[in-house]
C-alpha cells in the first residue's frame, strides 16, 4: 500500500508540471481528486490494510491527498488570475496617453529672461502704461509736435473728444521713463518690458502691435561708457556668446547722444548672410545718454544727474534668434510653432 501511494505521489508531482489551462487542471481534477479519482481508490483500499500499518499509511494517504488538493486550488487560483488580465478592456501594451503640457509663450519667456539678466546687475522691473497721453509719449520726450512719428499715419489715437488731452496707444515703452522719474529721485535704475504700438502696414517684418523692454538708468555720473558696458553683458548673457558689438551713431529725440546697437550675425559669424543682409551685423536696439530736456521735463537736475536709456524691440530680436521667417508667426498660435520653445 505505501508503495502505492509513492507511486501515485511521484505520478501527481508529474502530472503538475503540465497543469497550464483550465482543460488540463480539470482533468487533473477527475484523475486525482473527483470521487473514482486514483486518491478515492487508495482510501478505498484502506479498510484492507494491516492494522500494524495503518497509521503509517493513513498518515501518508492523507498528505497526499492534502498536497494534491492544495496544488489544485492554487493553480485554478493563478489561473484566474491571468483569465481576468486577459478578458478586460484594457490592453496594457498601448502607450500611454499623451496629453500636451502648457508653456510660456515664447515673447513672455523673452520678456522675462531679459528682465532676470538685468535684475541680476540691479535694475528693478516695473510696468508702464499701454494707454498714455501725448505729453507722455512724445512731448516729455522731446519729440515736439511736428515730428513725423505723431502724425496719424504712425500713430493709434484714441478717441479724446471733451477731454483735456489727446489719448492715444503708447507707440514705445519710453513713456514709462518719464512717470518712473516723475514719481522718485535718482538713483533709478529699471527695466520696463512690454506692449506698443504703431499704425504700420501689417507685413512678415510689422504688425501693429509689438513688445520692448526699456531701461533707464539715472544716477551722479553715470556715462556712456558704462551704457556700452551694460549692454555688452546683456548680450553676452541673452545670446550665449562673447559676440561683438557696436554703437552706431543714430538719433532720438530724448536721448543725446543717441545711438543704435548691432551684434555680431552671429548666424554667419559676421561672414555675411541673408539674415544680416550681407553686413556682417545686426541691429538690435536704440540707446543713448537722457536728454536734459528729458529731465527738465521730470524735474531732475541735468548738471547734477545723467543717465543712459535703451529700448529693444523683442520680436524683431527673436525673429532673428530662432530664424522665424514672418512676425505674425508670433501671434498665430499654432501649437506646431509654440511647442518648438
Ligand atoms: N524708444 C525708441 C524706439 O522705440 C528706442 C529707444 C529707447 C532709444 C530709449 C533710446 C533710448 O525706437
Amino acid at each position: 500500500m505505501l508503495e502505492n501511494i509513492q507511486k501515485l505521489n511521484k505520478e501527481i508531482i508529474n502530472d503538475i508540471k503540465s497543469l497550464k489551462d483550465k482543460e488540463s487542471l480539470e482533468n487533473f481534477r477527475i484523475k486525482y481528486l473527483s470521487r473514482k479519482g486514483s486518491l478515492n481508490d487508495l482510501f478505498e483500499n484502506f479498510k484492507n490494510v494491516d492494522k500494524s500499518i495503518k497509521g503509517a499509511v493513513g498518515k501518508a494517504l492523507n498528505e497526499l491527498k492534502v498536497f494534491t488538493q492544495k496544488t489544485y486550488e492554487d493553480k485554478q487560483a493563478e489561473l484566474d488570475k491571468l483569465n481576468k488580465q486577459d478578458s478586460s478592456d484594457e490592453d496594457y501594451t498601448l502607450p500611454g496617453r499623451k496629453f500636451n503640457l502648457g508653456s510660456k509663450h515664447l515673447i513672455t519667456q523673452a520678456l522675462e529672461d531679459i528682465s532676470s539678466i538685468f535684475q541680476r546687475i540691479g535694475f528693478k522691473v516695473v510696468d508702464g502704461r499701454e494707454i498714455e497721453d501725448e505729453y507722455h509719449n512724445f512731448d516729455a520726450l522731446n519729440t515736439p509736435d511736428y515730428h513725423p512719428s505723431r502724425d496719424m499715419q504712425d500713430t493709434f489715437y484714441l478717441k479724446s473728444e471733451g477731454m483735456n488731452k489727446r489719448y492715444l496707444l503708447r507707440t514705445h515703452t519710453s513713456p514709462a521713463q518719464v512717470h518712473i522719474m516723475k514719481s522718485q529721485k535718482p538713483p533709478v535704475r529699471v527695466i520696463i518690458p512690454g506692449k506698443c504700438y504703431r499704425n504700420e502696414a501689417i507685413s512678415a517684418r510689422s504688425l501693429s502691435m509689438f513688445h520692448q523692454v526699456e531701461g533707464l538708468y539715472v544716477d551722479k555720473n553715470v556715462t556712456f561708457r558704462e551704457l556700452k558696458g551694460t549692454l555688452d553683458f546683456f548680450v553676452k548673457e541673452f545670446f550665449g556668446k562673447d559676440l561683438k558689438t557696436r554703437l552706431r551713431p543714430s538719433f532720438f529725440p530724448f536721448t543725446e547722444p543717441s545711438a543704435e546697437m548691432d551684434v555680431e550675425c552671429y548666424l554667419c559669424n559676421s561672414k555675411g548672410c541673408r539674415i544680416c543682409k550681407y553686413t556682417g551685423w545686426l541691429e538690435i536696439l536704440g540707446c543713448g545718454m537722457v536728454d536734459p530736456n528729458v529731465f527738465k521735463h521730470v524735474g531732475y537736475d541735468s548738471e547734477e544727474y545723467s543717465g543712459f536709456a535703451f529700448g529693444m524691440g523683442i520680436e524683431r530680436t527673436l525673429m532673428i534668434r530662432h530664424s522665424v521667417p514672418d512676425i505674425r508667426m508670433f501671434y498665430e498660435n499654432d501649437i506646431r510653432f509654440l511647442k518648438q520653445f
